[in-house]
């Protein structure tokens, strides 16, 4: 009796003794983080394949959860769902319990199927710097409220179904660097963007309209893609302050005016200003040092410049350029520097090739359907269609 007595005592004490340690790793982690911690995973569900929450046993530590950082007694980075490529992320929702991580600094979630909209509690995480919910489902707009997240440098939403506006107040956050909510739904106008440390905003293949006025992006921008929206109106006094470009995609819009001649030497390698309604001549200032240059499908006229020859790509096709093809520009195609030459559905009306000239196996020429007869047969993309030149009553001049 005695032992079975003592038996249990032990075991007593043991499981005491065990509560206790538990209780003291728990003390480690604030409460009000572990019970949010607690909520945010009950509104999430492991995708099959990811066996990331599952892993979340909150009879120890949470610290030491996949994708939990703390420091001190606060969570101050949380990464949800497992990170590998190719993980098959997480479902549900995200609860407004992540309000109460005040301490957090920075907030991602994998590629998934999380659904629902943005809580507005998002706005309580005062410290927070980095959020990254790319590749979800996540619908509804963005909170208004986020612009209380005043140190918010990096905002990724990209790839998932928001609409709505971009709120001014968050084009107004002081110290923003990265800005990519491309492939959402949203609409309205642009904000106008404050922080002078943005370096990156890409808003590709949204549902924006109206114009972007001078002064609405700051002069530290280096990646700039606002490609298949609505936006209209001019961009000649907008660009031409962002010379620190390195990549510039404008593409797929309704933009209007000129293209002006300074941002053929900002140090872009790939310029995509096609698929609008620019007009104008073209005139860069100097030999144009960027890659691929892509002008098509717009309202440009004038005589193409002998500056583009130092241009690999170059797509100047389906505008209403003039006059001859420049001498420099062929030469360089036939050396092979120039690899791309598109000039197809223009009004051109002469091109110095002889017919006996072979085009470099690595060269893509296409001159069909300008105001001309071809002197050497290329192939050109299915798009340009099958007729060899203009007809003639829409040529002003025409040179066989
Ligand atoms: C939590 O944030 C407060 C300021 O909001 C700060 O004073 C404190 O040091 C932070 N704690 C940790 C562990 O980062
Ligand atoms: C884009 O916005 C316009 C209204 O500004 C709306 O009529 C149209 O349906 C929207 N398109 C998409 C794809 O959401």
């Amino acid at each position: 009796m005695m032992k079975m007595m003592n038996r249990v005592f032990v075991s007593i004490m043991i499981s005491f003794f065990i509560a206790h340690q538990i209780r003291f790793s728990f003390a480690i982690l604030d409460p009000n983080d572990f019970l949010a911690l607690q909520s945010i995973s009950k509104s999430l569900t492991d995708m099959p394949g990811s066996n990331y929450l599952s892993s979340w046993d909150f009879t120890s530590d949470p610290c030491n959860f996949a994708g939990v950082f703390c420091s001190g007694e606060r969570v101050v980075a949380l990464n949800l769902g497992d990170p590998r490529a190719g993980a098959s992320g997480l479902s549900g929702t995200i609860d407004p319990a992540i309000g109460k991580l005040t301490n957090l600094t920075e907030l991602t979630i994998v590629p998934g199927r999380i659904t629902g909209e943005l809580p507005a509690e998002l706005s309580e995480l005062t410290e927070l710097r980095f959020l990254g919910i790319s590749r979800n489902f996540i619908s509804g707009e963005i909170p208004a409220t986020l612009s209380s997240v005043t140190r918010l440098r990096t905002v990724d939403l990209s790839y998932n179904q928001l609409t709505g506006n971009v709120p001014w107040a968050v084009g107004s956050l002081p110290a923003l660097t990265n800005v990519v909510l491309c492939h959402n739904r949203l609409s309205g106008s642009l904000p106008a963007f404050v922080s002078q440390t943005l370096t990156r905003l890409d808003l590709k293949h949204n549902n924006f309209s109206g114009s972007i006025p001078p002064g609405f992006l700051p002069v530290s921008l280096q990646y700039l893609s606002v490609s298949q929206n609505r936006f209209t109106g001019p961009v000649d006094y907008l660009l031409p302050q962002l010379n620190r470009l390195t990549y510039l995609d404008l593409s797929q819009n309704r933009f209007t005016g000129p293209i002006p001649s300074s941002i053929f030497s900002f140090p872009i390698t790939t310029l995509q200003l096609d698929r609008n309604l620019f007009s104008g001549p073209v005139q860069p200032f100097n030999e144009v040092a960027i890659q691929t240059v892509d002008l098509s499908h717009n309202l440009l006229y004038g005589e193409v410049s002998p500056l583009f020859s130092t241009v690999q790509n170059l797509y100047l096709n389906n505008n209403r350029f003039t006059g001859s093809v420049p001498t420099t520009l062929v030469d360089r195609l036939m050396a092979g520097n120039v690899q791309l030459l598109y000039l197809q559905h223009n009004f051109l009306t002469a091109v110095p090739i002889k017919p006996t000239e072979v085009i470099p196996v690595s060269s893509s020429l296409c001159l069909q359907y300008n105001c001309m007869v071809l002197p050497v047969q290329t192939p050109c993309p299915v798009e340009s269609g099958s007729q060899k030149t203009r007809p003639t009553s829409q040529c002003m001049e025409w040179k066989g």
